[in-house]
């Protein structure tokens, strides 16, 4: 069967190609629901107007040498601060039923606690969510998306367990003031990458060299941070606010590098347990996976630690931090090999006991990320039969190029198509509970240490612009076309 499918985009005339013998039709449950997503940091600019407050990637990428590849930063970015209104026509255009943002933490708590709240940036979100309600839109909010206050990072960040409670208090401040316009809170972003690549590594900010056991620490606190915020959004303001709180965990797929080998399953399992439920096993059964448990606390002894490196939640936490979730959010974007290998750096990276590598023969991408559409399937499936089919919300998934395709962007409608048609295989053959699907991202934004050489977006922007003009890619048809047909109609 070859089905081709026209879609018209300013000037060019896009087609997806369904003829591959794996495409699936069908569509979607009738309440599924579409949004792209963006992060502060990432896209507002405005880094220390109307009284913000310096958060640690204003810090990161002002330090000289900048870290940032192409030397650039975040303070102007996409300048959502001064153009969210045109940012939620573009979502109202593309058919979204949702926007996913960020607050910045800093923006409206300049030095990081309540004892200082900026009104101006609690106007910002006001406007934005306003805006967004006027337009038919609802929005799922992130409270941290890695911009923390440089204030309470001078006081050790995520390594300093105190930050469960400034957590609680921000959280308490987005709640009150926003909440009533609020379906969906995501706790965190990715606690895996700020606290591997943050701390312990210098890749994203702080980017402080760390002792061997940070990134345990850091991810033992934003679970804990994660627990507090939940708690306080169930006892004092779900009831009224009648919106739901999850957290959103990132996952590659990990596939065996040979499938009948026991040895390299048995590695892509623990690749698995070792990213994935290294939050899931608490959030879901309260204690970390039993295979780290193993690993991290026998080698710590082997390395000569009085204790493990990876910490235990005693009682009071461990029954806090299970099952506080109404929902789990994913952000997947890609799948890798695995094979057994025994490791003897003394860190996350050599506590997993895999070396992980591609396959030549998939379809790489400018990020590094490979596009390998039957991960997201598997992946969905891993969840649903790992933590019993919880609600899922897909939080992010998408695709870079370099810019240099410009607003044809053949590869990005390439991605969408397929990663959506494996994800309707995962719900309607598979059964998995997925609610909602997020586009990474509504434009092209600071790509953290790539700058701006990694384009995200499902539109243009002229970073040379003063005005940062906005331009829709062909993709926005695409994706806006699934949206309408809520999947792939025969
Ligand atoms: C994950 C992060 O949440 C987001 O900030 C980032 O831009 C995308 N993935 C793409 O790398």
């Amino acid at each position: 069967l070859v089905v081709f499918f026209g879609v018209q985009s300013y000037g060019f005339t896009e087609f997806y190609n369904l003829s591959d013998d794996d495409f699936f039709y069908g569509t979607f449950p009738t309440d599924f629901e579409w949004g792209f997503a963006t992060a502060s940091y990432q896209v507002e600019g405005g880094w220390n107007e109307d009284g913000k407050g310096e958060s640690i990637w204003d810090e990161f990428t002002h330090r000289r040498p900048n870290p940032v590849v192409d030397n650039s930063t975040g303070d102007i970015a996409c300048d959502s601060y001064h153009k969210y209104k045109e940012d939620v026509r573009l979502l109202k255009d593309a058919g979204a039923n949702y926007y996913r943002f960020s607050i910045s933490w800093s923006r409206i708590l300049p030095d990081g606690t309540p004892s200082n709240i900026n009104q101006a940036g609690l106007d910002y979100y006001n406007n934005l969510l306003d805006e967004l309600k006027a337009n038919g839109m609802s929005a799922m909010v992130t409270l941290y998306h890695w911009d923390l206050p440089q204030p309470l990072e001078v006081q050790g960040g995520w390594l300093n367990e105190t930050m469960a409670d400034y957590f609680e208090d921000f959280a308490r401040v987005a709640y009150k003031n926003f909440g009533d316009r609020v379906d969906k809170w995501l706790t965190f972003n990715e606690p895996w990458v700020f606290c591997v690549l943050g701390y312990g590594n210098t890749v994203l900010a702080p980017g402080v060299p760390e002792p061997l056991h940070s990134h345990y620490d850091c991810i033992h606190n934003v679970l804990k941070a994660h627990a507090n915020a939940y708690h306080l959004y169930k006892n004092e303001f779900q009831q009224r606010q009648n919106g739901k709180c999850g957290i959103t965990l990132d996952s590659n797929f990990y596939q065996p590098a040979d499938v009948n080998s026991r040895a390299d399953v048995e590695a892509a399992e623990r690749a698995q347990q070792f990213s994935h439920a290294w939050m899931g096993s608490p959030l879901f059964h309260g204690k970390y996976p039993d295979v780290m448990r193993e690993l991290v606390d026998a080698k710590s002894k082997a390395d000569g630690f009085l204790t493990s490196r990876l910490p235990t939640f005693d009682s009071y936490w461990a029954g806090r931090i299970n099952g506080s979730l109404d929902f789990l959010g994913l952000n997947h974007y890609s799948t890798e090999l695995v094979q057994a290998s025994v490791e003897t750096r003394p860190d996350w990276w050599g506590d997993r006991n895999v070396t992980t590598f591609r396959d030549p023969s998939w379809e790489g991408s400018v990020s590094g990320k490979d596009v390998v559409p039957w991960g997201f399937r598997k992946i969905l499936n891993w969840i649903k039969n790992t933590y019993g089919n919880p609600p899922l919300y897909v939080t992010e998934n998408g695709y870079a190029d370099d810019g240099t395709v410009g607003l044809n962007d053949q590869g990005r409608i390439r991605f969408y198509t397929k990663y959506t048609n494996e994800m309707l295989k995962a719900v309607n053959i598979d059964g998995c509970n997925v609610k909602s699907y997020t586009a990474w991202s509504l434009m092209d934004n600071f790509e953290w240490t790539n700058g701006y050489t990694h384009r995200f977006g499902l539109h243009w922007v002229n970073f040379t612009d003063p005005q940062r003009q906005r331009l829709p890619k062909a993709s926005v048809a695409t994706l806006r076309k699934i949206i309408q047909d809520n999947g792939f109609p025969m």
